[in-house]
């Protein structure tokens, strides 16, 4: 199906919005800034494509300190005003997240400091704690490495009463949490004196969060969809979405892409939607989804998909403060007996390759690796790897980093393959293993 923006056209000032408990409505589709391997997008392409989506009618960007295009958009957004794209920085709608290791009292406001002359910037109009958990400090407050043994317990209270000062002193316009469960908010409620104006979490036709929705409506918090597309071919999930033969009939019987109906039934939930493209045609692609509907049948069908979380144990550790999935989703992960979720292997095991590669930065990795996994690893930058046939146990256990990075990798893997993953599955994978020495 060819790309249509046929509701992208004229979208300048037109884009719709939703009204928020505190600040800025914001406006209903958002486009993300978040690359992999994260940091490793060159600036300039970052900064010319969110000048596109300018040029486009995007007036929401979403950005984190872990996603390091602060900066860049910072600079896209200051180059946008001097080219009259828009009038002022007024005109846009910024967000961006603390990271793990700022997730502490004290550290709060200094890293929404650092990430506002990051972005040359007097205010974000929404700050969220990025995950309901908490990482040991570094002692570089720029250091965005992530390890799992240093994973800690969030002083929540502690931690949001800071997040309330920055929108008291005018450093946000709102706040809000991301990837936060009925519970978790439940709990943020009982202290917080400023609600939550936002929710953003995983949501598209396999990760529907009906009960989130409903939870967030009743307490005025906006829930904010990311990885509406599935996050086709970042490490947090797969290409499953974009590949179902279910949303590819119902696009093709709208003249529609496959794109346009998973971020059409995502605005129809009510969502905002937070959508990343560096393809300027496929910018325009996401945009096209106001000027026509999902019929009820479409709905009804997509209600039928089997469900499933992309972002399943990335902070789940035997040492951290969250020992399985369902402790850290509170038991509110999607169905486990229903999960149908089946990648095939070579999927499941390159995604898991490259995800502790993207939180060091592919550019730090110090271990000299063999040419074939090279070659391997690079292919798996391309999103269409299910495609190609790549030796998946050799990817699994070479880990670019150092030992400890083999264990994360190691544990995460297992846990995520008793999840996604049949026995028969499973023991095929077992007897396929070679394990990097
Ligand atoms: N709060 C959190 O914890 C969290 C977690 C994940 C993501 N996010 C935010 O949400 C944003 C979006 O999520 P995401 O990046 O995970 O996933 P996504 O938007 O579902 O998918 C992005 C992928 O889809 C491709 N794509 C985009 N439009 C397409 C189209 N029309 N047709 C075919 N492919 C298309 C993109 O490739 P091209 O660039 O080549 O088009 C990219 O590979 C992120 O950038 C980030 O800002 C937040």
């Amino acid at each position: 199906m060819a790309a249509d923006d046929g509701g992208a056209q004229g979208m300048r000032g037109m884009m719709p919005e939703a009204a928020l408990s505190s600040g800025k409505p914001m406006p209903r589709v958002g486009m993300g800034t978040a690359s992999f391997p994260l940091g490793a997008t060159e600036p300039s392409t970052v900064k010319d494509v969110v000048l596109r989506a300018i040029e486009a009618g995007y007036r929401h960007f979403d950005t984190a300190a872990v996603y390091q295009t602060e900066a860049i958009l910072g600079d896209a957004v200051a180059e946008a005003v001097r080219a009259g794209l828009v009038a002022s920085r007024d005109d846009l709608y910024i967000t961006s997240k603390l990271w793990l290791a700022h997730a502490h009292p004290g550290h709060v406001l200094p890293s929404l400091r650092r990430a506002l002359r990051k972005m040359q910037m007097e205010y974000l109009d929404l700050y969220l704690i990025h995950f309901p958990v908490s990482m040991r400090l570094a002692e570089d407050p720029e250091s965005m490495t992530y390890s799992k043994d240093d994973l800690v317990m969030m002083d929540m209270e502690g931690v949001w009463k800071e997040m309330e000062e920055c929108q008291r002193l005018g450093l946000t316009k709102a706040i809000g949490v991301s990837n936060f469960s009925c519970k978790k908010l439940e709990t943020l409620l009982s202290f917080a004196t400023i609600s939550p104006a936002a929710n953003q979490v995983e949501v598209h036709p396999y990760c529907r969060q009906n009960k989130l929705r409903e939870f967030c409506k009743e307490k005025g918090i906006q829930l904010c969809a990311y990885s509406p597309l599935g996050g086709k071919g970042t490490p947090w999930s797969n290409n499953a979405v974009m590949d179902c033969p279910l949303l590819k009939q119902i696009a093709m019987e709208r003249g529609k892409t496959i794109a346009q109906v998973c971020l059409r039934w995502v605005y129809e939930q009510g969502d905002c939607v937070i959508v990343k493209s560096f393809n300027k045609s496929r910018l325009r692609e996401n945009l096209g989804i106001f000027d026509w509907e999902l019929t009820n049948d479409d709905r009804h069908k997509i209600s039928t998909l089997p469900e499933w979380r992309g972002t399943l144990d990335i902070f789940v550790h035997k040492t951290g403060p969250y020992k399985t999935v369902d402790e850290f989703w509170d038991g509110e992960i999607t169905d486990k007996t229903n999960n149908q979720r089946k990648p095939d292997l070579t999927t499941c095991c390159t995604t898991i390759n490259l995800w502790h590669c993207s939180l060091s930065s592919q550019s730090k990795c110090m271990v000299p690796l063999p040419t074939a996994t090279v070659a391997a690893t690079a292919v798996t930058f391309d999103p269409h790897l299910q495609a190609k046939g790549i030796d998946f146990p050799l990817h699994i256990m070479r880990c670019p980093c150092s030992p400890s990075w083999r264990h994360a990798c190691d544990d995460g893997l297992e846990a995520w393959l008793a999840i996604a993953l049949q026995d028969a599955t499973w023991a095929a994978l077992e007897a396929g293993t070679q394990y990097d020495s």
